[in-house]
């Protein structure tokens, strides 16, 4: 039988690796973030890399920062090359406040100021709570969420508390409905989620806005891959999402985009839902559990 067509607007392109738009098409005027600067960690890979691609069409100079420094240097040039901004790529580690310094002081020898953070760093993969060892579940709160504080504190005591800036975190919606083998990153977003509203309060006040993005399955992404679980990556159609489709990199740094900018200058403490509506209808049913136990059993053999 036929397939019926997708009605509604077409999402804007995308690639599925961490390359760059081969052409992009300006939902906003080109100059929105025109000679600011973009801090982002995790920006060599995936939506953070997408993230920094869309805000360098936009006028945006960056500094990608995360633990592997050939990877954000070759993410650097891909980006310069296809924007004529500058990006600076720098190695740090989110849980390492000395790290996070010397970055934020780098950035700000370099290209004089901070605009705009993106804590978009993280790291997840699926595990059943109980084999979940006690280091695992750390050390996915100490990248997510420590991380996230660890930077958003540093940047503001450099720069924020007296300039002024957007914070942006990437969140997402799988812990809404306590996702299956998702303890770990469902509990570290939960928390960046009453972080973004504690900041958005203490430091509304310094001209500070801090939002958040939650994004739903993003495809083209490593977080994509390591949630499609035993049944591997699922591409094309999903019934089950209200949109009837994965999101992807495009669409998040869009939102990202507008969080941002002076699109939003009156939004602080909000989380912006970018999941095709999948978190209301997510079935979170437990055969996926099943099926993950029984191929991790096979594995084990
Ligand atoms: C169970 C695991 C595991 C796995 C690691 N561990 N992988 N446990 N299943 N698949 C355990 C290890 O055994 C160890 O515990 C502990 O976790 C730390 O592991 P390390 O490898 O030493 O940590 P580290 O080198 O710091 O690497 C962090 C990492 C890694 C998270 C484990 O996968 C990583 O660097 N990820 C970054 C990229 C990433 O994950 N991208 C996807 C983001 S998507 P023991 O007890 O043995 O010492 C996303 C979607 C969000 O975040 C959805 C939110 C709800
Ligand atoms: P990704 O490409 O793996 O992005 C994660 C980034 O974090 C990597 O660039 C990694 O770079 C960096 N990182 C990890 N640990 C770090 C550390 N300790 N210090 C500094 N940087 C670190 O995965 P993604 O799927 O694009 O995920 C991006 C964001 O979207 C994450 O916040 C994720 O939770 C969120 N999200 C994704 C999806 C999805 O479907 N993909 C869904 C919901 C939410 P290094 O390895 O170089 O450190």
């Amino acid at each position: 039988m036929a397939k019926p067509q997708r009605k509604g607007e077409l999402p804007p392109g995308d690639v599925g690796t961490d390359d760059c738009l081969t052409s992009y098409t300006h939902v906003y005027s080109p100059d929105l973030l025109k000679d600011q600067v973009a801090f982002i960690t995790g920006g060599g890979s995936g939506i953070g890399l997408r993230i920094a691609e869309i805000f360098m069409r936009h006028g945006c100079d960056t500094v990608i920062a995360s633990r592997n420094l050939d990877r954000l240097k070759e993410a650097a040039k891909k980006l310069s090359a296809v924007s004529g901004r500058r990006c600076l790529p720098l190695r740090m580690d989110v849980r390492q406040p000395e790290s996070i310094i010397a970055a934020v002081d780098e950035t700000l020898r370099e290209l004089g100021r901070i605009d705009i953070l993106i804590n978009n760093a993280a790291g997840n993969f699926l595990c059943p709570a109980v084999s979940l060892s006690f280091n695992a579940f750390k050390t996915v709160m100490e990248i997510d969420t420590m991380g996230t504080f660890n930077t958003s504190k540093v940047v503001y005591e450099k720069w924020f508390q007296n300039h002024g800036g957007n914070i942006v975190n990437i969140s997402a919606t799988l812990g809404y409905r306590g996702q299956a083998l998702q303890v770990h990153a469902g509990s570290a977003k939960a928390a960046n989620d009453a972080m973004t509203k504690h900041l958005a309060v203490e430091w509304g006040p310094s001209g500070v806005r801090v939002n958040t993005v939650a994004p739903g399955p993003i495809s083209g992404t490593e977080g994509y891959r390591r949630l499609g679980g035993p049944q591997g990556e699922v591409v094309g159609d999903f019934p089950s999402i209200p949109l009837q489709r994965a999101g992807n990199k495009t669409e998040l740094a869009h939102c990202a985009l507008f969080l941002a900018s002076r699109a939003s200058t009156y939004v602080t403490g909000a989380s912006l839902v970018a999941d095709g509506g999948w978190w209301l209808t997510s079935a979170n049913d437990l055969s996926m559990l099943s099926g993950y136990w029984s191929s991790e059993k096979k594995r084990d053999k």
